[in-house]
């Protein structure tokens, strides 16, 4: 088994409770997950599993009740916010059903904007943005609003902006969910020229067997316990 510093996820016994009204939801009961540098990992299960409240831990949105989280080596269990917001700047980028972009900027706007942020600041926003826009096929689209363009257009707006800062990690949350058949295949394809493009690792959480069937290893998530099949990519 390969130790923290060689994975970019490494996971070991999180739980995550949480309180609703006089009772406790056990969300995630003893999740262990180790993603190495590079892989496509897809994450299935029933509506209710967890699946987000994991991304969520992954991600430093959210702290898990008990276990450890490292992300690129580094454990971010303990971590107080202000290290968080800056691990999430720099090491994670995030993709959502709903794409979360914001209405009033355009394109290029939002998707400069993580770059804004960055304290360690590699890239100049507005020439990185119009060079990821360009790349996701939206090079027409920069002064565009989101309310101005399609959902697959949005949402490959918001891979950009997952993208801005150059992550080694990008979690994405039923990342087609709200999309047509014809963008979610582009979505995925867009996934995969990324990862092959950049060696970023990937993990998709999904409703869609079909979809999770192309990641390397699809982890089934159930009543918050991970099962792990590895299945033949379609
Ligand atoms: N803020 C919260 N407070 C209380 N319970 C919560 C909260 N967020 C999630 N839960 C509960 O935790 C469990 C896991 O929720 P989660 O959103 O992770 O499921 P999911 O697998 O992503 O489901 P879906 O496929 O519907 O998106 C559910 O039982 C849910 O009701
Ligand atoms: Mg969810």
């Amino acid at each position: 088994m390969n130790s923290p510093q060689q994975s970019v996820i490494f996971a070991r016994d999180i739980t995550r409770s949480l309180p609703m009204g006089k009772t406790v939801v056990h969300a995630l009961r003893g999740v262990n997950m180790q993603v190495n540098k590079g892989e496509m990992v897809g994450i299935i299960g029933p509506s209710g599993s967890g699946k987000s409240t994991l991304l969520g831990i992954i991600g430093g949105l959210d702290k898990p009740t008990s276990g450890q989280i490292s992300i690129d080596g580094v454990d971010i269990s303990k971590m107080n916010e202000d290290q968080l917001t800056e691990i999430r700047n720099e090491k994670i980028g995030f993709i959502f059903q709903f794409f979360n972009l914001i209405p009033t900027l355009t394109a290029q706007e939002n998707v400069a904007l993580p770059i804004q942020f960055a304290r360690h600041r590699q890239f100049s926003p507005d020439k990185r943005a119009k060079d990821l826009l360009k790349l996701l096929g939206l090079g027409d689209r920069t002064h565009h609003r989101p309310s101005e363009l399609s959902g697959g257009q949005q949402q490959r707006v918001a891979i950009a902006r997952a993208l801005a800062n150059n992550p080694p990690l990008l979690l994405c949350d039923e990342p087609t969910g709200n999309l047509d058949s014809e963008s979610g295949e582009l979505v995925m394809k867009t996934l995969h020229d990324i990862r092959r493009e950049y060696g970023t690792t990937i993990v998709i959480v999904t409703h869609d067997a079909k979809l999770a069937g192309q990641a390397d290893r699809v982890l089934t998530l159930i009543d918050g316990q991970i099962n792990e099949n590895t299945m033949v990519p379609a």
